[in-house]
């Protein structure tokens, strides 16, 4: 532990060693970091930019002396811009300056992990197929904002890697226990941290026993994402003797970044990352030349921020601009509407997806009857016990209640309860019983609630009411009541009911709700990954971690297989060929249900597109594609005012008079928020498969709607790439409604190309 005198030195010391020569800034102590946006590039001389930062910012604080001393940052690779330590008037004055897009105060971001579900069991996400047709993503290099990385593990081996790509311009930064050429290879193959707008921002600061001042991970957050991305082929892992196996990530070739932005401060608790330092990595990553860019950071909180105002936006939108794909976290919001994060359109968006029910745990009752429960306990099996019932409803408190009332009740027994309650009363009820001696415990749950391990090397098995109120009955049908139970099964791969996961953040997009978000969904329920040495949770360098934090790096791997063979491709073609080709059932075929308060089948606010289907994705058929123009044109829809849109693009704009139609943009999705009128939507797709194809649509009509689509069927030939066509929508009741879903697919025998449509009536009232 740290006293809090070690603490302060551990910062006076941090701060004389970012201001240089060991001095401390004159900052006026009402100041704050804001990050000062003025669009692209004016030129490309990055000297000559940051010598134009200093001189903007000196003509609102007086001097060039004081401007150097409060300038954290000068943006000036992938667009430009600075943050500075400003008061509230300085920053003000700023904004109305010509040539400042925005001033935006920094703030702190979270890292998307929930920590409440640490099953065990192997995700075995082997795109076999694009793997060998893309090289496993060789030549592609993956650039990861997060909690840094823990080069020694065995995930980043630079075995059988060639040499670093050509286009890599960045650099491995040596400082606190990382030092090149050490603790970068082939793999990692750049490694920097970003840290000074988050000692500005943060109430607690980090120090040298918690934290590396360096791209070292202390959290394992950015070791596991990084290694799920792009992790190397380990053989022989096991993870608390069970699931035995070879992990890798989704591109086991590519390359990575490393970017540390996110910062540890308490022992357990996500770490923070600021947007000042985000823009900073932004920056600097689209000059090092990443391909690919894994964002598993979200604002985690409404309401949303205009584009202009959001780094990660704002950052994202000049990275796509020079083709770099980004891919964000949704987020990890309860499941209620409209809390979806990072909803911009030119960024891939990802929700978290189940691989299970994949611990399935054999409950026999003594009449012989069997049921299936979900358990984590690595034990022995546990012979026929005396089963016991405690009763409904029951708290923690509860629990320990009824086993203090009589101490050799539960000795050698199994205990069998109903719960409304969440996980941490479960998890303190198996304590309870495992205090009193009891042998195991089944407790019988909402299915939909979060239920993760209660105890890991206890038995506490999870059933759902339908299955519990079979064992009450059972209970209740004999004298002596027993129970045998059989530790889980490891999931072997076989495709299962997927499900959305119950804490991925649903939408509609509640800054644009005609732009669908999330875009797409992962498996990011208990992925194996590896992890910092300094990871409380991590076991032999290994940890078991779900969140939309580790769907979002599967994604940005199999990103990074297309663009091994697709280098052409624009993101907005790589977003467009993920979404149209994923599973809107599972990969079995079977429907695919969201978890959350009500079980109900999944919709496109729950996992845009359905889950990711990386081979599908290779060969899309059609992709809806987007470029300059087309965010331009969202720009313009949005609201934003030539002047501005001018700076952020460098390209002399006038949006047109009557406002672009958001529904126009050519996204792989229509949402329509406000039906009332019949509405005519425009699209365009370009085919990227055989030359000669003819293309039928199919439309899944939305309940209450007539749509149409012209023309039906699409003729493509050698000259005939790209073809427009409309499709037209009206309701058939007069009436509001909540949103309905359905789809439009394209096939030509070989492809289904497939977006979902969302549509809302909204009437206004009598
Ligand atoms: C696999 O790992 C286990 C335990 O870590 C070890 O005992 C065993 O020898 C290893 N097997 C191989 C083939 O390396
Ligand atoms: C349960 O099965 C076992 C073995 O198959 C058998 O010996 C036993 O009689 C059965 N018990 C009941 C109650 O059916
Ligand atoms: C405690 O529970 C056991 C087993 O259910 C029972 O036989 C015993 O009578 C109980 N003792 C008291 C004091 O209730
Ligand atoms: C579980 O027990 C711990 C310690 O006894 C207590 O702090 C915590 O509040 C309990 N949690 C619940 C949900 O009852
Ligand atoms: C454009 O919009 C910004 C912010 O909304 C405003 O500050 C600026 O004055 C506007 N420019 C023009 C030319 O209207
Ligand atoms: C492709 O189709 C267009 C429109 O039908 C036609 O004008 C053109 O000649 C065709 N090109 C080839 C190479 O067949």
């Amino acid at each position: 532990m740290s006293s809090p005198s070690s603490v302060l030195l551990a910062i006076l010391r941090l701060l004389c060693f970012l201001n240089g020569q060991g001095m401390i800034a004159k900052v006026a102590a009402n100041s704050r970091v804001h990050i000062v946006y003025l669009g692209e590039r004016q030129h490309d001389n990055p000297k000559l930019l940051t010598d134009s930062h200093h001189d903007l910012l000196a003509t609102i604080v007086g001097s060039k002396e004081l401007a150097s001393e409060l300038m954290v940052y000068s943006y000036r690779h992938g667009f430009s811009g600075f943050a500075a330590k400003l008061t509230e008037s300085q920053a003000q004055k700023l904004s109305e300056l010509p040539g400042v897009v925005r001033v935006i105060p920094n703030s702190l971001h979270k890292l998307q992990t929930t920590r409440s579900w640490d099953f065990l069991g192997l995700s075995s996400q082997s795109p076999s197929n694009i793997l060998h047709k893309s090289s496993m993503g060789d030549g592609v290099i993956i650039g990861v904002l997060d909690s840094g990385i823990w080069p020694e593990s065995e995930s980043f081996n630079e075995e059988g890697l060639g040499q670093v790509p050509s286009h890599w311009k960045g650099v491995c930064e040596s400082e606190d226990r990382f030092s090149p050429p050490i603790h970068c290879n082939r793999k990692i193959i750049g490694a920097r941290w970003f840290i000074k707008g988050f000692l500005d921002e943060s109430e607690i600061l980090p120090d040298r026993s918690t934290e590396f001042f360096s791209p070292r991970d202390a959290h394992g957050h950015g070791t596991h994402v990084s290694s799920t991305a792009a992790g190397s082929f380990v053989t022989n892992v096991s993870y608390k003797g069970l699931g035995h196996g070879t992990i890798k990530g989704g591109a086991p070739n590519a390359r990575l970044a490393i970017y540390k932005v996110c910062w540890k401060v308490q022992e357990l608790g996500d770490p923070s990352c600021s947007q000042a330092d985000i823009l900073k990595a932004l920056d600097e990553a689209i000059h090092d030349g990443v391909d690919v860019l894994s964002l598993s950071i979200a604002f985690s909180s409404i309401p949303l921020r205009p584009e202009v105002d959001d780094a990660i936006a704002i950052g994202s939108f000049h990275a796509v601009a020079m083709g770099i794909i980004v891919v964000c976290a949704a987020g990890n919001a309860v499941p209620l509407a409209e809390m979806v994060q990072n909803t911009v359109p030119w960024i891939i968006t990802v929700a978290a997806s189940t691989m299970d029910r994949s611990f399935p745990t054999s409950i026999t009752l003594g009449n012989n009857k069997t049921f299936l429960g979900q358990a984590m306990f690595t034990g022995p099996e546990i012979g026929f016990a005396s089963l016991i019932y405690l009763g409904l409803e029951l708290s923690a408190a509860g629990v320990y209640q009824s086993l203090s009332h009589n101490t050799t009740m539960v000795a050698g027994k199994v205990v069998f309860y109903f719960t409304t309650f969440g996980l941490g009363t479960v998890r303190n009820a198996s304590a309870a019983v495992k205090e009193a001696g009891g042998v195991g415990l089944i407790v019988a749950k909402n299915p939909s609630d979060d239920l993760g391990p209660c105890n890991e090397d206890f038995p506490c098995i999870e059933v759902d009411y339908e299955i519990g109120t079979r064992i009450l009955f059972y209970i209740q049908s004999t004298r002596s009541p027993l129970v045998k139970l059989r530790p889980p099964k490891t999931f072997i791969g076989k495709p299962l009911s997927a499900k959305v996961a119950y804490f991925s953040s649903r939408g509609p997009n509640s800054i644009t709700p005609a732009i669908l978000k999330p875009d797409i969904a992962a498996p990011g329920v208990n992925i194996l990954a590896a992890t910092s040495l300094r990871d409380p949770l991590g076991e032999g360098g290994y940890r078991m971690d779900s969140g939309t934090s580790m769907s979002t790096p599967h994604v940005a791997g199999i990103v990074a297989l297309l663009k091994a063979m697709h280098p052409n491709w624009s993101p907005a073609a790589i977003k467009s060929a993920l979404v149209t080709t994923a599973w809107g059932n599972g990969p079995s075929g079977l429907p695919i249900f969201a978890e959350g308060s009500s079980q109900k089948l999944a919709n496109p606010f729950d996992f845009g597109g359905g889950i990711v289907n990386p081979n599908g994705a290779a060969d899309p058929g059609l992709v809806y594609d987007i470029g300059k123009a087309g965010y331009i044109q969202y720009l313009c829809a949005m609201g934003y005012n030539n002047s501005d849109i001018t700076r952020v693009v460098k390209q002399n704009t006038k949006c047109p008079i009557k406002k672009p139609s958001i529904l126009d943009m050519n996204l792989p999705s229509i949402t329509i928020p406000n039906l009332n009128n019949p509405m005519t939507i425009k699209r365009c797709v370009t085919n990227v498969g055989a030359p000669e194809s003819i293309y039928r649509a199919t439309i899944e009509t939305p309940f209450g709607t007539i749509v149409s689509v012209n023309p039906n069927a699409l003729v493509f030939n050698s000259t005939v790439r790209k073809l427009d066509f409309t499709i037209t929508i009206s309701a058939i009741h007069r009436m509001n409604t909540g949103y309905f879903f359905g789809s439009l697919s394209w096939a030509d025998g070989v492809h289904v190309v497939r977006i979902p449509l969302s549509v809302r009536t909204v009437f206004a009232p009598l």
